[in-house]
């Protein structure tokens, strides 16, 4: 190796370790906890989720979204970098679990006209993420990530991991509550990159499907 590839090797491999360095010493942020809601403003039940259907809710801010998938299996907890510890899933299969819909490269995001991001159910496929399906995957420029090991990077250009959605499931009400987000958000570059609102979300959050919240899904 010359001498400018072994320099170059250094400072990625020094970027990367401050990459997992930051995510060490991010102090978890305190959000409400707040009731996930149907549509029509009912307390949502696990078992009115489709599974491996892609819905959308905002949560901590009226202005970030967010999705809810049930993986149908249980989903453990995980490490998609070292020192960012993320939930497994909720509910009665340990299934449903909850990211961020912030794209975590250059912050692609759903709106009501159209989402650069989607889930790949099992058997579907987008030209280009080559023969994996499961995962969350942004258009913008085919980042992916994969709800069931904590939103780790599944393919870049994306570096960091979805922000991962804290659920809680009461088994005697049988219902659903976001509590808290872990892992590097976006939510700052956010704010600031699309001038949006920081109000706390205060009630339930509704949850509906990506595909009723935005006219157009993309697939890619
Ligand atoms: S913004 Fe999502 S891949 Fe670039």
């Amino acid at each position: 190796m010359d001498r400018r590839a072994f320099v170059k090797g250094c400072v990625f491999g020094v970027g990367l370790i401050c990459e997992a360095r930051r995510v060490e010493a991010a102090p978890p942020a305190e959000y409400p906890r707040v009731t996930l809601a149907d549509a029509a403003g009912a307390p949502l039940r696990p078992s009115a989720l489709a599974p491996h259907e892609a819905y959308c809710f905002f949560y901590p801010y009226v202005s970030t979204p967010c999705l809810l998938l049930d993986m149908e299996t249980p989903v453990p907890p995980a490490l998609p970098v070292p020192g960012d510890t993320r939930p497994g899933g909720v509910g009665p299969r340990a299934s449903i679990v909850g990211y961020t819909a912030i794209c975590s490269d250059q912050l692609s995001h759903p709106n009501a006209g159209f989402s650069p991001i989607h889930y790949l159910a099992p058997g579907q496929r987008d030209a280009l993420v080559r023969d994996r399906d499961r995962l969350i995957v942004c258009c913008a420029h085919s980042s992916a990530f994969d709800p069931a090991a904590g939103g780790r990077v599944a393919q870049s250009p994306a570096r960091l991991p979805l922000a991962s959605i804290v659920l809680e499931w009461n088994a005697a009400s049988d219902a659903l509550f976001a509590t808290a987000v872990r892992g590097p958000d976006s939510f700052e570059r956010f704010f600031t990159a699309f001038d949006r609102e920081r109000t706390l979300v205060a009630g339930p959050a509704r949850v509906v499907p990506l595909s009723a919240y935005s006219r157009k899904v993309a697939t890619c």
